[in-house]
């Protein structure tokens, strides 16, 4: 057989080369549909605005854009996020206000410093009864002043400038300041209606009853945190999993060294360490949501994360956390065994037996003589539904330091009730029984994120008059 390279173009060869010239000559045309993060035009009233900053990180970078939307928020980004979105004002010609012009702390500035409103947010928009977060906030205002009706949630440019109005607040240590210091506290007529759980009343003993018009949406907030399997959104009842969020940050996320929310809540956005990435506080809630709960995701718009958001801000507020202080006593800590000091499995179950089994069963599925009272109802820690492979917990020496701070209940971290060593070993046993499989972290989250961002708010009908806003 004979190889021939010569190839004859034939009618329909041309025709499509035709095509993909045109297109390609077009895609040099539209040269607005390229976003160009990367690009850092000189600004000296940015550098100026935020002082001097290391300039590698993930969260400088973000800081950088969002900075530049603020200051010179007719750039062609922003035009661009107005232009997908349909708004009036798309032509770069046109001058759209800076949000500085208005937004700083110039003595005849027009509105608050967009670092003093983050403090304020979420809030309540009294006219639809709705709790509005920093990232809704900024949608409205595009609407309101930029013309429009399309805004969304996800949107990088508004994360930026999240990350900024953060970056202010963190700077002057600002702390959050969502409930109003003269409302009247809420009474016990409104938390019997709310149902409030028994572990929400027992954090407003502690911290004091919320007040003014927010605190029954700060209560349901709680209600969520602390009885999340009951309070899921209509539709959702077929999951199946018995943590809620305050199994483990417990006293409903106010106590210390068991991840006390105070601390998430003025951390983001910022880096989240196991993957280096910007989060905010929403796409934190989520993890938790997914690998600790072994949850389904609710649509980014949810007004479950709002209220989970809402409530956190309080509990920050009343704890007194400045807005991005690192406490030592954030997170879950390490117990890390040494040679000396190997865990024993065998051991591990011995003293599980004499110091936990009591509550949370002999296989840590849960104890049914205590399931259905608020003081114990131990939630599971090991089996179907508990946390899954891949939550912090999972690693013993993460539940090592859990258990010796917390556990059995009465154990602080100044007063623990087992050694280190007992911690160690009964962290190991639990580790080597079953749990759930870890989330996807590839196709399923983001199959997950489609079908929630899209489906699920149209579902469960987020909307306002017609509107998702
Ligand atoms: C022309 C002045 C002006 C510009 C430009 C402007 N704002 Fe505002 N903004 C205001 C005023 C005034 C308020 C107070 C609420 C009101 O009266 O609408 C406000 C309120 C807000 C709020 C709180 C929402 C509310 O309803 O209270 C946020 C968040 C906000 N602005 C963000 C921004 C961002 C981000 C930009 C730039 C993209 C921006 N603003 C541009 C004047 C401005
Ligand atoms: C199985 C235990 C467990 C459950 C259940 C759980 N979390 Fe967490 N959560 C953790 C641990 C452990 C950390 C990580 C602390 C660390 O990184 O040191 C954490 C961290 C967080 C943070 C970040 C705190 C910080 O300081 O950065 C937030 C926010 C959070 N969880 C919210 C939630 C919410 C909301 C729920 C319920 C939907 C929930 N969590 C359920 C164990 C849990
Ligand atoms: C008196 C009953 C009781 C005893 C004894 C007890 N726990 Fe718990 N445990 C609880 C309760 C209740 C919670 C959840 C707190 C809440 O919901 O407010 C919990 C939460 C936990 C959690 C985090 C949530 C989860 O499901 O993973 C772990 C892990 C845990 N316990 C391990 C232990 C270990 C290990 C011991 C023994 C050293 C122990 N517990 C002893 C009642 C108990």
């Amino acid at each position: 057989m004979k190889l021939s390279l010569a190839y004859k173009l034939k009618k329909k060869d041309i025709a499509s080369l035709i095509v993909m010239s045109v297109f390609l000559i077009l895609l040099i045309f539209i040269k607005n549909i390229d976003y160009r993060p990367g690009i850092t035009l000189d600004c000296d009233s940015c550098a100026q605005d935020i002082g001097p900053m290391e300039r590698s990180g993930h969260y400088e970078e973000m800081l950088w854009n969002g900075v530049r939307h603020v200051h010179n928020s007719s750039n062609d980004n922003l035009i661009q996020f107005t232009k997908t979105n349909h708004l009036k004002f798309a032509q770069k010609e046109q001058t759209i206000g800076n949000c500085i012009d208005c937004h700083n702390e110039g003595a005849n500035a027009k509105a608050a410093s967009l670092g003093a409103l983050w403090v304020k947010y979420p809030r309540l928009d009294k006219a639809t009864g709705r709790i509005i977060d920093f990232e809704k906030a900024i949608q409205y205002e595009f609407v309101k002043r930029y013309g429009g009706t399309k805004p969304f949630y996800n949107d990088v440019r508004i994360t930026e400038i999240m990350v900024y109005a953060y970056e202010k607040a963190r700077q002057k240590k600002l702390v959050f300041d969502v409930e109003p210091d003269d409302g009247i506290p809420i009474s016990d007529a409104t938390l019997a209606e709310l149902n409030t759980s028994f572990t929400c009343l027992k954090v407003f003993e502690k911290l004091g009853k919320p007040k003014g018009d927010i605190a029954p949406y700060i209560t349901k907030g709680c209600n969520i945190f602390t009885n999340t399997t009951k309070n899921r959104p209509t539709g959702y009842g077929f999951w199946k999993t018995r943590m809620n969020c305050s199994s483990c940050h417990l006293e409903g996320g106010s106590k210390e060294y068991a991840a006390h929310i105070g601390d998430g809540a003025v951390s983001y956005p910022g880096v989240y360490s196991a993957n280096n990435i910007v989060y905010t506080n929403r796409m934190r809630i989520a993890r938790c949501y997914a690998h600790s709960i072994n949850e389904i995701l609710y649509g980014a718009n949810s007004e479950y994360y709002k209220l989970i958001t809402l409530y956190m801000a309080w509990i920050a507020e009343k704890s007194a956390i400045p807005i991005g202080e690192n406490r030592q006593s954030r997170g879950i800590h390490n117990v890390r065994g040494t040679a000396a000091r190997h865990a024993s499995i065998i051991a591990g179950q011995r003293a599980y037996v004499a110091n936990c089994q009591y509550c949370h069963g002999p296989a840590g599925y849960g104890s049914d003589r205590f399931d259905n009272d608020p003081k114990l109802s131990p939630p599971p820690i090991t089996g179907s539904e508990a946390f899954v492979h891949t939550a912090t917990l999972s690693y013993s020496s993460r539940l090592a330091s859990f258990i010796l701070n917390n556990m059995p209940p009465g154990a602080t971290h100044d007063k623990p009730l087992l050694s280190a060593q007992e911690a160690l070993d009964i962290a190991e046993f639990i580790s080597v029984q079953t749990r759930p499989a870890a989330p996807n972290t590839n196709n399923l989250s983001v199959l997950y994120n489609y079908f929630t961002n899209t489906t699920m708010e149209w579902w469960f009908g987020e909307k306002t008059n017609g509107e998702n806003i």
